[in-house]
């Protein structure tokens, strides 16, 4: 086995992840009931609770997974939020990909170390983080949003999560399909992921940049867009016949003898689809599917925003999630603003 050599730099955002808790950094809290909240360390500053007080600078210097009490003798056991807890609890604007369906995405997708991935739209940067882990400081990650706040709302929740600017990561501003055929040269790209309402729109644009073989993975929230996107990949030609799936996972109450699956679960949150990039000149192979492929009226009226249930988000609930977001970007001993920031459960597409 290959040695590690203890003078080569660790990996982006490696270092802040280990040794003991320092000043800026995000904490969870969990109570003696199983309760989670998740704060960020600031000297001189105490988290507060209808049950007493915490002071922060307990924790500043103490080792991960020490246990400590308020002043009223309450415990807390204090761990670093896993990415699974971050994304669940970080700012957002848009509905964020699961840690589920993300780590279907990275294996399904086949996104290795060192791949040249292209992404959109970026929401609040959850699949970006699981993307930037997946292809690693010298792979390459250009994301793409249409809208200029969430894109802000993803940096700042990238710049949190790695301590800083990710040295893979570069993020434009407009539609995909323009975007990246004016960005990205033919040919380039080794993975293609798309979450958002219309990935047929880009089906010509990921044809271009795509290399012969690339895998394009999309993320949809409702069996309409499944099916346009399914009908557009068969009918162009290029690409091969798509696979799709769902992943449910549930969850198992551990306690005793009493060892069943939790009464309440995360149904629903979006499908996959998987199809790769064919050599140029050829045509896929002739399944012998019967497939109609065409849409009445009545059909493509169904792929409005409101009709596959995309809730419509303020202007200014965006911009106050930006300023969020980029307010927890750690800097070390800088005070931060909102202070704790409770766990969020896991919420539907
Ligand atoms: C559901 S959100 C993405 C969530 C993100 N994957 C995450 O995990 O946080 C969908 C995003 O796609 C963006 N979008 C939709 N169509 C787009 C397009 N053609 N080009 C770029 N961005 C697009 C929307 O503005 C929105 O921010």
């Amino acid at each position: 086995m290959k040695q590690q050599d203890p003078t080569a730099a660790a990996p982006h955002g490696a270092d802040q992840r280990r040794g003991p808790f320092r000043a800026g950094e995000r904490v969870q809290l969990t109570d003696e009931r199983g309760r989670m909240n998740t704060i960020t360390l600031t000297p001189g500053t105490a988290y507060h609770t209808h049950k007493g007080f915490l002071n922060h600078d307990l924790l500043i210097g103490s080792p991960e997974g020490c246990i400590v009490e308020s002043n009223v003798g309450q415990q807390y056991q204090a761990l670093r939020p896993l990415l699974s807890d971050f994304v669940l609890s970080m700012p957002r604007g848009a509905a964020v990909v699961y840690p589920k369906d993300a780590g279907q995405i990275i294996t399904m997708g086949d996104i290795y170390p060192g791949a040249r991935v292209v992404e959109a739209g970026v929401g609040s940067g959850a699949l970006s983080i699981s993307l930037l882990r997946a292809v690693g400081d010298d792979g390459y990650l250009h994301s793409f949003e249409r809208r200029q706040e969430f894109a802000d709302i993803a940096r700042g929740n990238v710049e949190t999560i790695f301590g800083g600017p990710h040295p893979a990561w570069k993020i434009s501003l407009g539609d995909f399909q323009d975007e990246v055929v004016a960005q990205e040269a033919p040919g380039s790209i080794d993975r293609v992921v798309l979450d958002m309402l219309a990935p047929w729109e880009c089906l010509d644009a990921v044809a271009t940049v795509l290399a012969p073989g690339g895998v394009w993975i999309n993320y949809v929230a409702t069996v309409t867009q499944l099916s346009r996107t399914a009908e557009a990949i068969r009918a162009d030609g290029r690409f091969t016949e798509p696979d799709a799936w769902e992943s449910m996972v549930r969850g198992w109450h551990l306690e005793g003898l009493a060892v069943r699956p939790d009464h309440r679960m995360v149904a629903h949150t979006g499908f996959l689809m998987v199809t790769r990039r064919l050599a140029d000149g050829v045509t896929g192979l002739n399944l012998k599917k019967k497939s109609k492929g065409e849409f009445s009226a009545e059909d493509l009226n169904a792929w409005t925003p409101e009709a596959v249930g995309e809730p419509a988000v303020s202007d200014r609930k965006l911009r106050r999630a930006a300023r969020d977001a980029s307010s927890t970007v750690q800097t070390k001993g800088t005070k931060s603003k909102g202070g704790e920031v409770p766990a969020a459960p896991e919420q539907g597409h």
